[in-house]
């Protein structure tokens, strides 16, 4: 069965099916989708002998009798085959940040990750032709995700410029490898195709940032709706239709608008039989993006970007030509960038009502925001531009339209350099705080309560903050301590940088091209 892209009519059918663009800025004349040119990144690797002694999942024999020759990056790439791709553990990687510069310039901003792990999930769905996913960031994260979906037995093939092609017509197991599923959180997501195609699965438990404890019952208590028999045994989900033949079509209602949960039970229930209604359901755009690419496989969907999800099953879905929307996540950290640097920067692709929130913080802080043409953003927080500096301002994280909480980090770091006090409330992750102990060590004046943050701006006629080592902790606040590097006072450190390359693709390069003075050093790991 060949691949059959979207006719211009599906295209324009599709829009009206699935999105009700919540803000005035919205315009359809917004040409937002465009393969991505970015170069891909070179792998570090070690001898083979090595690089099996190095594989995460082997316990570290640190009574290696000897311990191999310590190799500098480009040596250890040179002897050995590009696809071993060495752990981040081997070698420490910092940014160094030095701060006080302004920005200037553009910025293009990558696919989304988030949607594209979902998409890449989804690919499990396609049982008769290959998926084509343009817009797919190379990023550590996507890399594991095509990990997950070879150890089922698809065929993965990054046809490089953002482009994978995903044939999952010959899947061989329902049983992902623990390894890669336990790195992400996305992972767990193809437990929906999985058990919907084939009736079983058996998935670990879900990695991911340490932000709160990410429980599952949504899943299990979904799964069920849809006529699963759901069983957690040593680390391990197992799934199975309860009919022993496949999943049926039902009603479910989420106590929490979960984007993982919603993805996975609209994943499962468009092959399910029959029709499925999920209410409470996420409406983020990445949950929407995932409809779409369902919808050009085949499916047939109803109410994705609204809380309520009708969906009536189909017994095969084929392959289809898909390109993921731009990084909205990205897209509100580097306008961050520009603020916290009273700079003026532009950035392309966006979708503006993607980003509403952000845009309606960042006026109200004091930043002049203008649609320079189709999917592009300019931001000015340069004082003689917006008449003075930035002001402090009250922040909740909440499900989208409301503020999402990738983005909270790098405001609070924002917040510590504006005028006057801020209040910043997370509610949708209780422990994703680990950024500010960080900040704090800067000179942010930050006082925390359980999940409520109180910002003390920086004093009149002073730089808030000031340079030294610090640590990220998960993907965000890494992103937020590299801001804030960039407007503190001297030299500042930012190890852990593992985490931030989970999601952000090239990210000093980018800020390295608007200006920022940022290098990478990677040294030994002092471990090892
Ligand atoms: C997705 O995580 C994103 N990850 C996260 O981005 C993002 O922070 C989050 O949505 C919220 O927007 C991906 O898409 C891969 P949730 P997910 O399920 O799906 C509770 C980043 O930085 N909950 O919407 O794991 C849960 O504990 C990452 O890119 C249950 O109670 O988030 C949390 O408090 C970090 N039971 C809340 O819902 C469940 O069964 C939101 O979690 C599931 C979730």
């Amino acid at each position: 069965m060949s691949i059959r892209s979207e006719t211009r009519k599906e295209r324009n059918t599709r829009k009206t099916l699935i999105l009700i663009p919540p803000n005035p800025m919205a315009s359809s004349s917004i040409p937002i989708r465009e393969p991505h040119s970015t170069p891909k990144p070179n792998l570090h690797s070690v001898p083979a002998s090595m690089a099996l002694a190095a594989a995460p999942s082997t316990h570290f024999p640190l009574s290696l009798s000897r311990k191999p020759p310590l190799l500098t990056p480009s040596a250890a790439a040179s002897v050995a085959p590009a696809h071993l791709e060495i752990p981040a553990l081997a070698f420490d990687h910092k940014l160094v940040v030095s701060g006080g510069r302004q920005l200037s310039g553009h910025v293009h901003i990558s696919g989304s990750k988030n949607a594209a792990l979902a998409v890449l999930a989804g690919s499990l769905c396609c049982a008769a032709g290959p998926a084509v996913i343009r817009g797919v960031p190379d990023l550590s994260d996507t890399r594991t995700m095509a990990a997950v979906l070879r150890s089922v037995g698809a065929r993965v093939e990054e046809a490089g410029g953002g482009e994978v092609v995903v044939d999952a017509t010959r899947v061989s197991s329902v049983e992902p490898s623990p390894d890669d599923v336990g790195r992400i959180r996305a992972g767990f997501f193809v437990l929906g195709p999985l058990v919907a195609r084939f009736g079983e699965a058996e998935v670990a438990l879900p990695g991911g940032c340490k932000i709160g404890a990410r429980p599952i019952d949504l899943y299990v208590r979904g799964l069920s709706a849809l006529g699963a028999v759901v069983e957690l045994r040593h680390g391990k989900v197992r799934v199975r239709a309860a009919n022993g033949k496949g999943l049926i079509g039902g009603q479910f209602h989420l106590d929490y608008p979960s984007v993982g949960a919603t993805e996975t039970l609209m994943m499962a229930a468009s092959m399910a039989e029959g029709v499925s209604v999920l209410s409470n359901v996420a409406r983020e755009p990445e949950v929407a993006d995932l409809a779409q690419f369902l919808v050009a496989c085949g499916a047939c969907i109803e109410g994705a970007g609204t809380g309520t999800l009708v969906i009536t099953g189909r017994k095969q879905l084929h392959g289809a030509e898909f390109t993921i929307a731009p990084d909205r996540i990205e897209a509100g950290t580097f306008m961050v960038a520009a603020a916290i640097t009273r700079s003026c920067i532009s950035l392309s692709p966006v979708i503006p009502y993607h980003l509403s929130c952000m845009i309606d913080k960042l006026s109200t802080a004091g930043c002049r925001i203008t649609l320079r043409g189709p999917g592009i953003l300019e931001i000015s927080a340069v004082p003689a531009a917006t008449g003075g500096d930035l002001q402090g301002f009250y922040l909740k994280t909440s499900p989208y339209p409301g503020f999402p909480t990738d983005l909270q980090p790098q405001f609070m770091a924002l917040l510590a350099t504006c005028n006057g006090s801020s209040i910043v409330e997370e509610s949708v992750f209780e422990n994703r705080m680990h950024h500010v102990e960080e900040l704090q060590k800067l000179g942010a004046r930050i006082k925390l309560h359980g999940s409520t943050a109180l910002v003390e701006g920086r004093k009149p006629r002073s730089l808030a903050l000031s340079g030294c080592p610090i640590a990220a902790a998960d993907l965000r606040g890494g992103a937020a301590l590299v801001l804030a590097g960039m407007a503190a006072e001297g030299v500042t450190e930012v190890g852990g940088v593992a985490h931030i390359d989970r999601g952000y693709e090239n990210f000093e390069p980018k800020l390295l091209s608007l200006g920022a003075e940022i290098r990478r050093e990677v040294t030994p790991n002092s471990y090892l």
